[in-house]
């Protein structure tokens, strides 16, 4: 890749070559008054928007020129760079489709800024339930008869958001789930975080929700490209969204002050992607699929894909996201990570009760999936075989008591979990990650997801939404 393939950085690399003397933001100068050990290079990046450097949120030279260039490769009408991640995008594509008040049809596996954006923007979320998939236990794909169950009772929804893939990997039939929306007249919106790499090889991954007809889409580039902590992509595909709106509510919802550096990798990262994506990503899926068949004959782990075959609404798998099941040891995915960490020294991305989910790049070594298949074939030589079922069934969605907005600004008080049922909740509790919502602000706490908190407590899941003690907060009303 050359740095005029990326219009942004080439721009930035043109401006700290001038070495000008700084009288503006950021108050480090390019990383002189930072102290001795602090990396400074890369602080002659950071800069912000001067006569040279264009403006994000109004670009007129070199972002425009990179947005125009990621909108072209990723397939869009417009694309663009997100400088507080996925999650803007996510409260930037519902601003941009909902009035306080409205009915959104959001997707239960959503992440929690969906949530965190209900309860800002004043609107109200209709969920559409996933079903749970084998000795997994994760949620399979968007079922269709759901979605159209769910808009049959809300003929008012605004907007339907939905997450593909999944942290799994995962991905719904986007295409004919857009063909239900734009039926109804209403856009899609999909929370692509994961996807940000499909555009690397569309007969390798799951087709882009943005080729399959969805109106907008987000992706973190951070996730899976060569980009820096908060890029992201905000994809437009669309004659239902009013641009006008989403780029006001993007100027609203980012920072006035936006990282060129972070920027500056996003365009980076789409750069790379389009000059060498295919041959890369063609690498860490061969490697990705040695891995596999190496733990595969030494062991009793199990792979997603080996259980699909089009069943469970799952249009297709991201095959880079190794998901490793350990339900027939007697083991939980949380020790295997642990296990991995401590003994191995791997990180992995997350793991939960009978899985364990890596994210490979083109950025890991050969040697890297080596070492993570020696050490899980390892630790499972020393595992005792279960002949349990593996079952830890499914929360049901709780009934809404008020918006998620309403509860959020009710008066409240923190109680023990047991006591809370029956009671509406001003929290949203998770485990975190995959940070998918157990009980959303605004609904009734029930037994069945007290039971299922408690049990996630037992298996030393990392819960958010609860207080110090363990406590959830309610809605005095
Ligand atoms: C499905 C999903 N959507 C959105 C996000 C938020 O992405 P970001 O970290 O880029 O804000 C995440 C974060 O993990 C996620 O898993």
């Amino acid at each position: 890749m050359l740095f005029r393939d990326a219009p942004l950085f080439s721009m930035l690399n043109q401006y700290v070559s001038k070495k000008r003397i700084s009288f503006s933001m950021p108050g480090h100068k390019g990383g002189q008054g930072m102290p001795k050990g602090f990396d400074k290079k890369l602080l002659k990046y950071d800069v912000t928007e001067l006569a040279d450097t264009d403006n994000l949120h109004m670009p007129k030279q070199s972002i425009k020129a990179a947005k125009k260039l990621a909108a072209d490769f990723f397939g869009a009408q417009d694309t663009h760079f997100l400088v507080n991640g996925s999650t803007s995008g996510i409260y930037a594509m519902l601003a941009a489709t909902a009035n306080p008040g409205d009915t959104v049809i959001l997707d239960r596996a959503c992440h929690i800024s969906a949530i965190n954006a209900c309860i800002i923007l004043g609107i109200k979320p209709v969920f559409i339930f996933r079903e749970i998939m084998g000795r997994f236990s994760i949620p399979m794909g968007i079922n269709q008869k759901n979605l159209i169950d769910v808009l049959d009772e809300n003929h008012d929804a605004k907007a339907i958001l939905i997450t593909s893939p999944s942290y799994y990997g995962i991905a719904s039939d986007i295409e004919t789930i857009s063909k239900i929306a734009r039926a109804r007249g209403i856009p899609l919106l999909v929370d692509e975080a994961h996807g940000a790499h499909f555009a690397a090889d569309q007969t390798l991954f799951p087709r882009t929700a943005i080729s399959q007809g969805a109106d907008l889409t987000v992706q973190s580039a951070h996730k899976t490209l060569n980009a820096m902590n908060q890029a992201a992509y905000l994809h437009v595909n669309s004659d239902l969204i009013d641009k006008n709106r989403l780029v006001s509510v993007l100027a609203m919802l980012q920072t006035s002050s936006p990282s060129y550096l972070i920027a500056a990798s996003a365009d980076i990262a789409r750069a790379d992607l389009a000059a060498a994506g295919k041959k890369k990503w063609q690498n860490v899926y061969n490697n990705c699929e040695e891995l596999r068949r190496k733990i595969s004959s030494k062991t009793k782990v199990d792979f997603i894909s080996s259980l699909l075959n089009g069943r469970y609404n799952v249009d297709s798998v991201d095959e880079t996201r190794i998901v490793m099941n350990f339900s027939a040891y007697k083991t939980t995915g949380f020790e295997i990570g642990e296990r991995l960490r401590k003994e191995y020294n791997i990180d992995i991305e997350m793991a939960d009760i009978f899985n364990v989910v890596a994210i490979a790049t083109p950025a890991n070594k050969a040697s890297d999936f080596s070492r993570l298949s020696k050490a899980v074939i390892s630790i499972c030589e020393k595992l005792s075989e279960s002949d349990e079922e593996p079952v830890f069934p499914p929360v049901p969605i709780p009934k809404m008591g008020i918006t998620p907005q309403q509860a959020f600004y009710a008066k409240g008080r923190n109680i023990r979990l047991d006591e809370a049922i029956g009671r509406v909740s001003r929290s949203t509790v998770t485990a975190y990650p995959p940070a998918v919502p157990i009980i959303c602000t605004g609904e009734i706490i029930e037994r069945q997801s007290i039971e299922y908190i408690e049990a996630l407590k037992k298996i030393k899941a990392e819960l958010i939404g609860l207080n110090a003690n363990g406590f959830i907060s309610i809605a005095e009303i």
